[in-house]
């Protein structure tokens, strides 16, 4: 381990924006990313594994990832969830597209390591000499089962940063955001467990959406990680525009990415409250909603919630940490 940097596991469902999750933490100086979980989510698990090992070795980056849970705690699949599909985006006239379309990325030659996800993140936080951040950017399924099976963990988490749940904003629902939706009962474990948690809503996310202009810079930057980044950022946008037009035209949010600026830079959320929150575990329409207790005897805060987001700060962090890729991803390979 490497002292005075924040030592962090990265618990994603790869996608693209949890691909720019992956680039921030492993670039950033402040970080030492110990290792990649995956979990089952957007994608099917398979792909989500498959994604994440792409990206690490665009990277050309030796971290270990492990494979985690396929399906939430408590419930049954959602149907969409059951098929095996590869699509990250899909067009106006509803054309689907894969990692393979977008970003012509090969197939990963290296295989994630044989121990599970779980497994993984309750060793290190038993075992490290320093707490751990947890930044999980999908369901909390893989955080979920850690917490159960190893409530002693909780000593050694020095913070979960979740990107997940919304305020006034909603995504898979009238009410809830996907991760949160996904598996519930995974998020109420962890507001339970006495884990010090933080949780990047959509309302943050939507706000910190990058403008166009950041495909430029991103570009700008002459190194394959910008490129990569730029072109995440440009179908991001081509698809919020068409699909899910936001607070204005030409911006697209990277949630994920925001949990990562926010380690780096708690300015990327001007305004976060400690709340006491709890999800809405119904199965029917309130599956997955954020319940704030904002009664004025109100239970007793249990979480840090993103009310807001910094586009202009958390493009800054973007571009100071992707300035690094050149020394860092490239060591040794003139470009
Ligand atoms: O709702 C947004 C979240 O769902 C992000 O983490 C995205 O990557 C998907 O997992
Ligand atoms: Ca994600």
């Amino acid at each position: 381990m490497v002292e005075g940097k924040r030592k962090v596991i990265l618990d994603v469902d790869t996608g693209t924006d949890d691909a720019t999750a992956i680039i921030l933490a492993a670039l950033a100086p402040k970080i030492e990313l110990l290792g990649i979980t995956t979990v089952w989510g957007n994608l099917p698990l398979s792909v989500t594994t498959e994604q994440t090992l792409m990206i690490t070795e665009l990277m050309k980056k030796d971290i270990p990832v492990y494979v985690g849970c396929p399906g939430p705690i408590a419930r049954g699949l959602y149907p969409q969830a059951h098929k095996e599909h590869r699509r990250v985006a899909v067009d106006a006239k509803g054309k689907e597209y894969g990692y393979h379309d977008l970003f012509q990325l090969p197939r990963p030659s290296a295989q994630a390591q044989r121990r599970h996800g779980v497994d993984y993140i309750v060793e290190t936080c038993r075992t490290s000499r320093e707490k751990i951040t947890l930044v999980a950017a999908g369901p909390l399924t893989n955080i979920g089962m850690a917490l159960r099976i190893a409530p002693d963990i909780v000593k050694n988490i020095r913070e979960v940063v979740v990107m997940g749940g919304g305020i006034t904003q909603s995504n898979s629902t009238l009410c809830a955001e996907g991760n949160i939706f996904r598996d519930p009962e995974a998020a109420e474990i962890l507001l339970k467990s006495g884990a010090p948690a933080t949780f990047i809503t959509l309302d943050a996310t939507h706000r910190a959406a990058l403008p166009v202009e950041y495909v430029d810079r991103c570009r700008g930057l002459g190194n394959p990680v910008g490129d990569f980044f730029a072109e995440i950022l440009r179908q991001r946008i081509r698809v919020y525009n068409a699909l899910q037009p936001l607070w204005r035209g030409d911006i697209a949010p990277i949630h994920d990415a925001l949990c990562v600026a926010y380690l780096l830079d708690p300015a990327v959320i001007p305004d976060m409250r400690r709340v006491h929150l709890n999800v809405c575990l119904d199965h029917g329409n309130g599956a997955g909603a954020f319940l704030i207790d904002t009664r004025y005897y109100h239970l007793k805060e249990n979480a840090n919630v993103a009310y807001d987001g910094s586009w202009e700060r958390f493009g800054e962090v973007v571009m100071d940490t992707l300035e690094k890729a050149e020394g860092l991803f490239w060591k040794g390979e003139e470009k």
